[in-house]
């Protein structure tokens, strides 16, 4: 089993990578994407996080012939912070986040991402973090399951999910993800349970997964602070670059350039600026991939891309 890394053209083209640059790949997984940066950073370093240890493994031994050009760490990207000033490093001239997971980790039975193989209901990202998709299955009350369906999995049928999970586990604990996925299947109306995305069939338990995926791993609060945290650490000039694969991580990554991108907001009419508001960064890049890329690579196909170009700092302007 490979991973094959997503939009890895629109992300090498966004990042604009100097050969001599310092680079972060915040979710460095598999190393695909790493591995091509490396490529072009003939003179310069790469620093890569990820909290799965078996993948920052395999990175490691597809990065090594890269020697002491890349340094590989076992942290959050949300830690991001403290592993740049452990490298004693002030500033990077590109951030990647690859987000979600992995073709390794899905396809990994122990690891209990995926309802295609009988697995125990686990589904960390980190192995050493406490919480894992069975304790929110079977001891979470009924109504933040529900919460947790409609809010990370916009499933609809939230309600009569969480209903029929309740009624198992009264019985006996819900123990694996196939039980799992055959509960949802249950719960959700039949002409409904044929769903379409992409144009392919999507299972009827695909959101429920998201769902407990995203409630594990705490995906949604990490994505808000990690973003914070590079863009913190962005030289002027520096890029984001941010691939995502569901509309809410999307909505997220959206709402944040779009942000750092705004300048003045003062209403039309008033002939001079009074807010002061200057625009910390540019959007440079919105991509989402080709059909070709689609056919190619089936976990593509709801991958979107966005970066932006960070600004001299207002801060950095007066003080010239
Ligand atoms: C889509 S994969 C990245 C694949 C990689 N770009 C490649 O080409 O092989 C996402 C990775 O992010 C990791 N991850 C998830 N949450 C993380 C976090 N908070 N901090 C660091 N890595 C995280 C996962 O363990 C997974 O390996």
């Amino acid at each position: 089993m490979t991973h094959q890394p997503v939009l890895l053209t629109e992300a090498l083209d966004a990042l604009q990578i100097r050969h001599d640059g310092i680079y972060v790949d915040g979710t460095v997984g598999g190393g695909g994407h790493a591995e091509a940066m490396l490529a072009r950073l003939t003179n310069g370093r790469l620093v890569g996080t990820d909290v799965d240890p078996a993948a920052l493994e395999r990175a490691r031994q597809r990065l090594a012939g890269f020697g002491a050009r890349v340094s590989l760490h076992r942290a959050s990207y949300v830690d991001l912070g403290a592993v740049l000033d452990g490298l004693e490093i002030d500033q990077v001239d590109g951030v990647l986040f690859d987000l979600g997971l992995s073709s390794l980790q899905l396809g990994d039975p122990r690891r209990g991402f995926s309802f295609q193989m009988d697995a125990p209901l686990d589904m960390r990202f980190d192995p050493d973090c406490d919480l894992r998709a069975h304790e929110i299955v079977n001891r979470w009350d009924e109504g933040a399951i529900v919460r947790i369906l409609r809010d990370y999995g916009e499933e609809r049928f939230a309600r009569r999910i969480a209903r029929r999970i309740a009624q198992a586990r009264a019985e006996r604990p819900v123990d694996t993800t196939r039980k799992l996925a055959d509960l949802v299947t249950e719960a959700i109306p039949k002409p409904a349970q044929r769903g379409h995305h992409g144009g392919r069939d999507v299972h009827p338990a695909t959101r429920t997964f998201q769902a407990l995926r995203i409630a594990v791993n705490d995906e949604l609060t990490n994505v808000e602070r990690g973003l914070s945290v590079a863009f913190e650490r962005l030289a002027t000039d520096g890029r984001l670059v941010v691939i995502t694969f569901h509309s809410l991580e999307d909505r997220l990554v959206k709402r944040f350039m779009k942000a750092k991108a705004q300048g003045c907001v003062c209403p039309p009419d008033l002939p001079v600026c009074a807010c002061g508001r200057e625009p910390e960064a540019e959007i440079v890049a919105h991509e989402t991939p080709t059909d070709a890329d689609r056919e190619r690579n089936p976990r593509s196909r709801s991958a979107r891309l966005r970066a932006l170009r960070k600004l001299t700092s207002p801060s950095a302007r007066t003080e010239r």
